[in-house]
């Protein structure tokens, strides 16, 4: 792991920070430097659900609620979970929507029917706590999908995604929004443990059919499981 990067409560405060600061025009910039490949992205999470129309499903680190609108589109009752204060009101949802924290949810065991979370694993203190609070909340059978960012496998394809994500995304980034955290975004992928070491977490955690699929070429990433 990079050295820079921050570690628990100082992480935890960067991020919080970070995402105040960018809320205003953070979705804005996500369209613009995803060339809007995010909107397929979070389609293909909410369908990978397959729950039952009406089923209660969390946002977690929903930020201003692009999952919730997809949710709800999908005929799911969603409820958003962020910690910043800014993305939560640069929200553009009509699902309820909680401050709180992704790694102690307000809610009761199994009292849940399935939980995505978009482009937020890196940001977290640690992943595995987050994953047994996961599994706590939702009831046997809840299904969990989680989009992150990634990197191809393909040697090439790796050498020019890295220059866009680590060149392209912080000049762009910074010239509209915040030049430190969209310095910062791409270096938090070296966060994300490796893709075989992530199923085996959704397994450890309680998440039956674990499964890892590589969206566009690799750049992104859906994790999905079923709650035992
Ligand atoms: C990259 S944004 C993703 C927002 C949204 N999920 C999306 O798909 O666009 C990451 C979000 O994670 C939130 N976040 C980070 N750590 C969190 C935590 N421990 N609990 C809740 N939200 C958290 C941030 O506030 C931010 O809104």
């Amino acid at each position: 792991m990079t050295a820079e990067l921050p570690q628990g409560e100082a992480k935890v405060k960067a991020v919080d920070a970070m995402f105040d600061a960018i809320a205003p025009r953070y979705d804005m910039l996500n369209r613009l430097l995803t060339f809007g490949m995010d909107v397929g992205w979070r389609r293909k999470t909410v369908k990978s659900l397959q729950l039952s129309p009406g089923a209660k499903v969390l946002d977690l680190a929903c930020g201003t609620g692009d999952l919730c609108r997809e949710l709800t589109k999908r005929g799911y009752r969603p409820v958003g979970v962020d910690r910043s204060a800014g993305m939560l009101a640069a929200q553009r949802t009509t699902a309820p929507l909680v401050r709180g924290d992704a790694l102690v949810l307000p809610f009761r065991d199994t009292s849940i029917d399935g939980i995505v979370c978009g482009f937020a694993l890196r940001n977290f203190a640690s992943l595995k706590p987050f994953l047994v609070e996961c599994a706590r909340v939702l009831r046997p059978g809840g299904r969990m999908a989680l989009l992150e960012v990634a990197q191809p496998e393909n040697a090439v394809l790796r050498w020019g995604h890295g220059q866009y994500f680590g060149k392209v995304v912080p000049l762009v980034g910074g010239l509209l929004s915040d030049r430190d955290a969209y310095q910062y975004l791409p270096k938090s992928v070296a966060y994300l443990p490796p893709p075989a070491r992530m199923v085996s977490m959704l397994s450890e955690s309680g998440f039956g059919a674990a499964a890892r699929r590589p969206l566009s070429t690799g750049i992104a990433q859906l994790l999905t499981g079923t709650r035992r």
